[in-house]
């Protein structure tokens, strides 16, 4: 099986911080979150990957990734010229994979049992297609499916406004050569993409098999700020503490992960917190649920459920709930309650 890798789109609702990123390189616990799918495939026994990129944010995305060494797969990267929907993007991928089965994976997605049960599971029952399902609050957000009495996917439904199940489709799709019918045969939807959902939907309805299972621990499609931080705060619940920078005074309580050449003085954290290299912070109160990427530096600041990109400098401000872009800058005289920010890359905030 080879993997699809979609790291395209725009990325809209994270603005500010897609102006300048792309939405699957924002950090969660300080890795991208791109690099956990990559990672979940080459634990799942997949080697060769092919990312779809943007122009936008394609050059972005090849030097996080490279040539794929680092997660052990063998890389290939190809353009899809304008985001015109996810099935569209498979297509693109289609010579590439060259009729081997294919797992086609949302690169802003987070599943965090990983690939192999089910990549495992498709081997074993070798339906023509596998979707992942699980239930959410607000169904209407998502590609909805809607399952017979015995389980049978009858209906899959994009964005439906008035959904008639709860359950979701996870960004992770397993197909085998029968999809390529369903590619060259659909047509673009109302928002004018062509829809992965229309094409599981022409596989059902020609007849083909269409497996769905459960998701059993959690997912998040991070494309949204609030589930970003609540993606932040899943995956640093499962940190394991390990403190390898200067821990001077102060007080660590909880799973807290000093990176090396970090510097943590006269601070009062509480975890789960993971403070990246060479980040300098000083009479700080920090956590529970925070990142502080590398060489931040923070000055009497308070942070708790927020992430905090590379090289952001905060000074005397109280942030809850926040997400600060690269190379902020939060100083002067702070405001005296806690504040909720979304701040692109080099924003620059100096009270008076
Ligand atoms: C896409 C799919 C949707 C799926 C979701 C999962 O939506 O179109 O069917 O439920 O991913 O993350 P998007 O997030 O691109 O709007």
């Amino acid at each position: 099986m080879k993997g699809v890798m979609l790291a395209g789109g725009s990325g809209t609702r994270l603005r500010p911080i897609t102006h300048s990123m792309a939405k699957q390189l924002v950090p969660v616990a300080n890795r991208p979150i791109l690099h956990y799918g990559l990672a979940h495939m080459a634990e799942a026994g997949i080697d060769e990957v092919c990312i779809i990129i943007s122009p936008e944010t394609g050059d972005d995305i090849r030097r996080s990734v490279g040539d794929g060494a680092a997660f052990g797969l063998e890389v290939t990267y190809v353009v899809q010229d304008a985001p015109r929907g996810l099935a569209h993007a498979l297509a693109c991928a289609m010579p590439w994979a060259d009729g081997d089965d294919v797992l086609m994976y949302l690169g802003d997605n987070l599943v965090r049992d990983g690939l192999v049960d089910i990549v495992a599971d498709f081997s074993t029952s070798r339906p023509n297609c596998q979707i992942l399902l699980t239930r959410v609050d607000d169904p209407s957000s998502f590609g909805v499916a809607e399952l017979s009495d015995t389980g049978a996917v009858e209906r899959l439904v994009e964005k439906p406004s008035s959904p008639r199940s709860d359950l979701a489709l996870v960004g992770v799709y397993l197909f085998d050569q029968t999809i390529t019918g369903a590619l060259e045969e659909i047509r673009p939807s109302a928002r004018a993409e062509l829809e992965i959902t229309d094409a599981i939907q022409w596989l059902v309805d020609a007849g083909h098999r269409v497996d769905a299972s459960i998701v059993r621990g959690w997912w998040k499609d991070t494309g949204r700020k609030e589930d970003l931080l609540h993606a932040n705060q899943l995956v640093l619940r499962d940190l394991a503490e390990d403190v390898r920078g200067d821990v001077i005074g102060g007080q660590v309580r909880g799973s807290v992960q000093v990176d090396e050449g970090a510097r943590v003085v006269d601070c009062d954290i509480t975890g789960p917190v993971v403070i990246g290299r060479q980040a300098d912070l000083r009479r700080c109160t920090i956590g529970p649920n925070t990142s502080i990427a590398a060489k931040c530096q923070l000055r009497d600041a308070h942070v708790e459920d927020s992430i905090l990109m590379e090289d952001t400098r905060v000074d005397g401000w109280r942030l809850r709930s926040s997400l600060l872009g690269r190379s902020t800058r939060l100083g002067g005289s702070a405001p005296e309650r806690f504040v909720e920010l979304t701040l692109g890359e080099h924003s620059r905030i100096i009270g008076q």
